[in-house]
Protein backbone atom coordinates (compact mmCIF):
# COMPACT_ATOMS: atom_id res chain seq x y z
CA UNK A 1 0.00 0.00 0.00
CA UNK A 2 1.76 3.49 -0.66
CA UNK A 3 1.99 6.05 1.58
CA UNK A 4 -0.05 9.30 1.28
CA UNK A 5 1.31 10.99 3.94
CA UNK A 6 5.35 11.98 2.91
CA UNK A 7 6.30 12.70 6.60
CA UNK A 8 4.89 9.19 7.44
CA UNK A 9 6.77 7.94 4.83
CA UNK A 10 10.15 10.00 5.78
CA UNK A 11 10.01 8.75 9.25
CA UNK A 12 9.83 4.99 8.09
CA UNK A 13 12.66 5.86 5.47
CA UNK A 14 14.53 7.74 8.01
CA UNK A 15 13.77 4.53 10.83
CA UNK A 16 15.29 2.16 8.01
CA UNK A 17 18.32 4.61 6.90
CA UNK A 18 19.29 4.80 10.62
CA UNK A 19 19.10 0.71 10.83
CA UNK A 20 21.34 0.06 8.07
CA UNK A 21 23.67 2.74 7.03
CA UNK A 22 26.76 2.78 8.70
CA UNK A 23 27.82 5.97 9.40
CA UNK A 24 25.33 9.04 9.54
CA UNK A 25 22.20 8.19 8.33
CA UNK A 26 20.89 12.22 9.36
CA UNK A 27 23.73 13.50 7.10
CA UNK A 28 22.29 15.91 4.36
CA UNK A 29 23.42 18.22 1.92
CA UNK A 30 21.88 21.70 1.86
CA UNK A 31 21.61 24.10 -0.57
CA UNK A 32 20.90 27.67 -0.45
CA UNK A 33 21.32 30.72 -2.55
CA UNK A 34 23.12 33.67 -2.41
CA UNK A 35 22.13 37.46 -1.96
CA UNK A 36 23.06 37.90 -5.98
CA UNK A 37 21.66 34.47 -6.96
CA UNK A 38 24.88 31.92 -6.35
CA UNK A 39 23.73 28.03 -5.15
CA UNK A 40 26.31 26.57 -2.70
CA UNK A 41 26.14 23.09 -1.09
CA UNK A 42 27.52 21.88 2.22
CA UNK A 43 26.58 18.55 4.43
CA UNK A 44 24.48 19.19 7.75
CA UNK A 45 23.13 17.25 10.34
CA UNK A 46 19.39 16.85 10.97
CA UNK A 47 18.09 17.13 14.24
CA UNK A 48 14.87 17.28 14.51
CA UNK A 49 12.00 16.09 11.91
CA UNK A 50 7.99 16.58 11.74
CA UNK A 51 5.21 18.09 10.08
CA UNK A 52 6.93 21.39 11.00
CA UNK A 53 9.77 20.44 8.90
CA UNK A 54 13.54 19.27 9.08
CA UNK A 55 16.04 21.01 11.64
CA UNK A 56 19.33 21.55 11.76
CA UNK A 57 21.98 24.21 13.27
CA UNK A 58 24.66 26.22 12.27
CA UNK A 59 26.56 29.56 12.82
CA UNK A 60 24.14 32.28 11.86
CA UNK A 61 26.98 34.17 10.43
CA UNK A 62 28.41 31.50 8.13
CA UNK A 63 28.14 31.71 4.32
CA UNK A 64 24.72 29.38 4.70
CA UNK A 65 23.62 31.40 7.52
CA UNK A 66 23.76 34.44 5.44
CA UNK A 67 22.27 33.23 2.68
CA UNK A 68 19.42 31.99 4.71
CA UNK A 69 18.68 35.02 5.99
CA UNK A 70 18.57 37.09 2.50
CA UNK A 71 16.76 34.41 0.96
CA UNK A 72 14.51 31.76 2.93
CA UNK A 73 15.17 29.17 -0.59
CA UNK A 74 16.71 26.26 0.91
CA UNK A 75 16.75 22.28 -0.41
CA UNK A 76 18.03 19.17 1.39
CA UNK A 77 19.00 15.87 -0.10
CA UNK A 78 19.57 12.56 1.41
CA UNK A 79 21.73 9.52 -0.05
CA UNK A 80 21.00 6.36 2.01
CA UNK A 81 23.77 4.19 -0.22
CA UNK A 82 22.93 1.14 1.21
CA UNK A 83 19.15 1.68 0.77
CA UNK A 84 19.56 2.78 -2.89
CA UNK A 85 17.23 5.73 -1.67
CA UNK A 86 17.47 9.69 -2.07
CA UNK A 87 15.09 11.94 -0.65
CA UNK A 88 15.04 15.35 -1.69
CA UNK A 89 12.98 18.09 0.09
CA UNK A 90 12.63 21.61 -1.48
CA UNK A 91 10.96 24.73 0.90
CA UNK A 92 11.78 27.60 3.10
CA UNK A 93 13.80 27.50 6.09
CA UNK A 94 13.01 29.73 9.35
CA UNK A 95 14.92 30.37 12.26
CA UNK A 96 13.81 27.60 15.34
CA UNK A 97 12.76 29.35 18.42
CA UNK A 98 15.36 30.70 21.20
CA UNK A 99 13.80 28.11 23.35
CA UNK A 100 14.22 25.20 20.86
CA UNK A 101 18.23 26.46 20.05
CA UNK A 102 18.63 26.64 23.71
CA UNK A 103 17.25 23.20 24.77
CA UNK A 104 19.50 21.47 21.67
CA UNK A 105 22.72 23.53 22.53
CA UNK A 106 22.31 22.47 26.41
CA UNK A 107 22.44 18.89 24.90
CA UNK A 108 25.28 18.96 22.85
CA UNK A 109 28.70 17.70 24.57
CA UNK A 110 30.71 20.46 26.01
CA UNK A 111 33.81 20.42 23.32
CA UNK A 112 31.12 21.34 20.75
CA UNK A 113 29.81 23.96 22.54
CA UNK A 114 33.03 25.67 23.33
CA UNK A 115 33.89 25.33 19.58
CA UNK A 116 30.41 27.15 18.85
CA UNK A 117 31.95 30.16 20.53
CA UNK A 118 35.65 29.79 18.87
CA UNK A 119 34.89 29.05 15.72
CA UNK A 120 33.74 32.05 13.21
CA UNK A 121 32.53 29.90 10.90
CA UNK A 122 33.05 30.53 7.64
CA UNK A 123 35.38 33.10 8.13
CA UNK A 124 39.36 33.43 7.50
CA UNK A 125 41.70 32.15 9.61
CA UNK A 126 45.36 32.74 9.62
CA UNK A 127 46.46 29.38 11.79
CA UNK A 128 45.41 26.23 13.58
CA UNK A 129 47.08 27.69 16.39
CA UNK A 130 44.78 31.01 16.84
CA UNK A 131 41.91 28.65 16.97
CA UNK A 132 43.32 26.37 19.03
CA UNK A 133 44.63 29.34 21.66
CA UNK A 134 40.52 30.83 21.22
CA UNK A 135 39.36 27.36 22.30
CA UNK A 136 41.45 27.30 25.45
CA UNK A 137 40.42 31.07 26.53
CA UNK A 138 36.61 30.40 26.15
CA UNK A 139 37.49 26.89 27.97
CA UNK A 140 39.10 29.44 30.60
CA UNK A 141 36.41 32.19 31.07
CA UNK A 142 33.27 29.07 31.26
CA UNK A 143 35.70 26.93 33.53
CA UNK A 144 33.28 25.31 36.28
CA UNK A 145 30.13 27.08 34.82
CA UNK A 146 27.75 26.45 31.82
CA UNK A 147 28.66 27.47 28.43
CA UNK A 148 25.19 29.71 27.02
CA UNK A 149 24.18 29.37 23.84
CA UNK A 150 26.08 31.97 21.55
CA UNK A 151 24.17 34.62 19.65
CA UNK A 152 25.30 33.78 16.27
CA UNK A 153 24.45 30.01 16.63
CA UNK A 154 20.43 28.59 16.09
CA UNK A 155 18.63 26.37 14.02
CA UNK A 156 17.06 26.40 10.89
CA UNK A 157 13.61 24.63 10.41
CA UNK A 158 12.89 23.75 6.64
CA UNK A 159 9.50 24.02 6.24
CA UNK A 160 8.87 21.62 2.85
CA UNK A 161 6.92 22.63 -0.18
CA UNK A 162 8.14 19.43 -2.09
CA UNK A 163 9.32 15.89 -0.83
CA UNK A 164 10.60 13.85 -3.40
CA UNK A 165 11.08 9.83 -2.44
CA UNK A 166 13.67 7.83 -5.24
CA UNK A 167 14.07 4.46 -4.82
CA UNK A 168 16.62 2.53 -6.69
CA UNK A 169 14.97 -0.24 -9.09
CA UNK A 170 16.67 -2.48 -12.20
CA UNK A 171 17.25 -1.43 -15.09
CA UNK A 172 17.36 2.06 -14.20
CA UNK A 173 13.33 2.17 -13.71
CA UNK A 174 13.54 3.93 -10.68
CA UNK A 175 10.51 4.46 -8.62
CA UNK A 176 10.13 8.19 -7.92
CA UNK A 177 7.45 10.21 -6.01
CA UNK A 178 6.76 13.60 -5.70
CA UNK A 179 4.63 15.13 -3.24
CA UNK A 180 3.39 18.53 -3.53
CA UNK A 181 1.92 20.42 -0.62
CA UNK A 182 -1.25 23.13 -2.11
CA UNK A 183 -2.93 25.00 0.36
CA UNK A 184 -1.62 22.64 3.63
CA UNK A 185 -2.91 19.72 1.32
CA UNK A 186 -0.36 17.28 0.83
CA UNK A 187 -0.65 15.40 -2.79
CA UNK A 188 1.47 12.85 -4.49
CA UNK A 189 2.33 12.08 -8.14
CA UNK A 190 4.64 9.58 -9.68
CA UNK A 191 7.61 10.75 -12.06
CA UNK A 192 9.66 8.96 -14.73
CA UNK A 193 12.43 7.86 -13.51
C1 LIG B 1 28.82 14.93 7.56
C2 LIG B 1 28.91 16.41 7.84
C3 LIG B 1 28.01 17.00 8.69
C4 LIG B 1 28.06 18.36 8.96
N1 LIG B 1 27.12 18.91 9.78
C5 LIG B 1 27.11 20.27 9.97
C6 LIG B 1 26.06 20.89 10.71
O1 LIG B 1 25.10 20.23 11.20
N2 LIG B 1 26.10 22.22 10.88
C7 LIG B 1 27.11 23.00 10.35
O2 LIG B 1 27.10 24.22 10.53
N3 LIG B 1 28.10 22.44 9.60
C8 LIG B 1 28.13 21.10 9.40
N4 LIG B 1 29.11 20.52 8.64
C9 LIG B 1 30.13 21.42 8.01
C10 LIG B 1 29.50 22.04 6.75
O3 LIG B 1 29.44 21.07 5.70
C11 LIG B 1 30.27 23.29 6.27
O4 LIG B 1 31.62 22.98 6.03
C12 LIG B 1 30.20 24.44 7.27
O5 LIG B 1 28.95 24.50 7.91
C13 LIG B 1 30.46 25.77 6.58
O6 LIG B 1 29.53 25.93 5.52
P1 LIG B 1 29.20 27.36 4.86
O7 LIG B 1 30.52 28.08 4.74
O8 LIG B 1 28.61 27.03 3.54
O9 LIG B 1 28.26 28.07 5.78
C14 LIG B 1 29.08 19.16 8.37
C15 LIG B 1 30.00 18.56 7.50
C16 LIG B 1 29.92 17.20 7.24
C17 LIG B 1 30.92 16.58 6.29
Amino acid sequence: MSETDPFRKFNIWFEAAVATEPKLPQAMTLATVSADGRPSTRMVLLKDHGPQGFVFYTNLKSSKGRDLRTNSNASLCFHWKSLGRQVRIDGSAILVSDEEADAYFASRPRGSQIGAWASEQSAPVNTRDMLEARVRDIMAAYEGCDVPRPPHWSGFRVTPARIEFWQDRPDRLHDRELFECDGGNWHAIRLQP
